[in-house]
């Protein structure tokens, strides 16, 4: 019933480099998603800051670093698209879900310059987004939380949708905020997560390894003192 499959991907969602870095080196990290909140929260400004931070990322990280243009209108989305999809080959023009960014998405989509569609919030959204051509969509799973929408209920049913037309286009789950949203969405057939590096490294964790670990531990001290 539900999609695709390849192994789930995990970005990381964020533009902070120490986290970038931190997720990197624990070998599981397979790209980066950004957007013009999280470089405002880093303190990265004005246009040459920007595209070095993209290029800082893209120096880290050997996979997809999604780069969110800031304009709202066909042409200047086009601009803004194609300087950012110069800096780096695995740069990704992410798009906002609006009547220009579907057009901009298919131009893109037809000089092979490949998309993320942001701001997904129902599977309407996802279908024009796919039909436009856009590499990933990103249905933002806890804003919907927030509002009392079930976010993982969106995955799934994009998922079937997806696997039913035969789409191309990956489902990136975004907006995740705990551990469960990754673990649901690589239930319910998302190709990939974008997550803080917290809900990551909460994956870890688990009492009974705690306790198991401590007692393997001393059980081994008292055998060797
Ligand atoms: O990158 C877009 C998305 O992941 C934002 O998440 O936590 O601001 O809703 P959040």
């Amino acid at each position: 019933m539900y999609a695709n499959l390849t192994v789930m991907k995990f970005f990381i969602d964020t533009a902070n480099l120490a986290q970038i870095t931190e997720a990197n080196d624990l070998g599981i990290l397979d790209g980066v998603t950004t957007n013009p909140s999280l470089m405002a929260k880093e303190g990265i400004a004005g246009e040459a800051a920007v595209l070095k931070h993209y290029i800082d990322i893209c120096n880290i990280v050997d996979g997809d670093v999604s780069a969110e243009v800031i304009s709202t209108d066909y042409e200047g989305m086009i601009a803004e698209g194609e300087k950012l999809a110069a800096l780096h080959q695995n740069i990704v023009v992410k798009i906002p879900m609006i009547k220009d960014g579907i057009k901009a998405i298919k131009y893109f989509s037809s000089k092979g310059i490949r998309t993320n569609c942001t701001l997904i919030f129902s599977s309407g959204q996802a279908i024009l987004a796919a039909k436009a051509g856009a590499t990933y969509i990103s249905p933002f799973v806890g804003r919907l939380d927030d509002i009392s929408y079930d976010g993982m209920q969106l995955i799934a049913e994009i998922s079937q949708i997806f696997t039913v037309q035969g789409y191309q286009t990956q489902i990136l789950a975004a907006s995740i905020r705990n551990p469960i949203h990754i673990i649901k969405s690589a239930q319910y057939g998302a190709h990939v997560i974008t997550s803080p590096l917290s809900a990551i490294l909460a994956l870890l964790n688990h009492p009974l390894t705690d306790k198991g670990l401590a007692q393997f531990l001393a059980d081994h001290k008292k055998a060797n003192s």
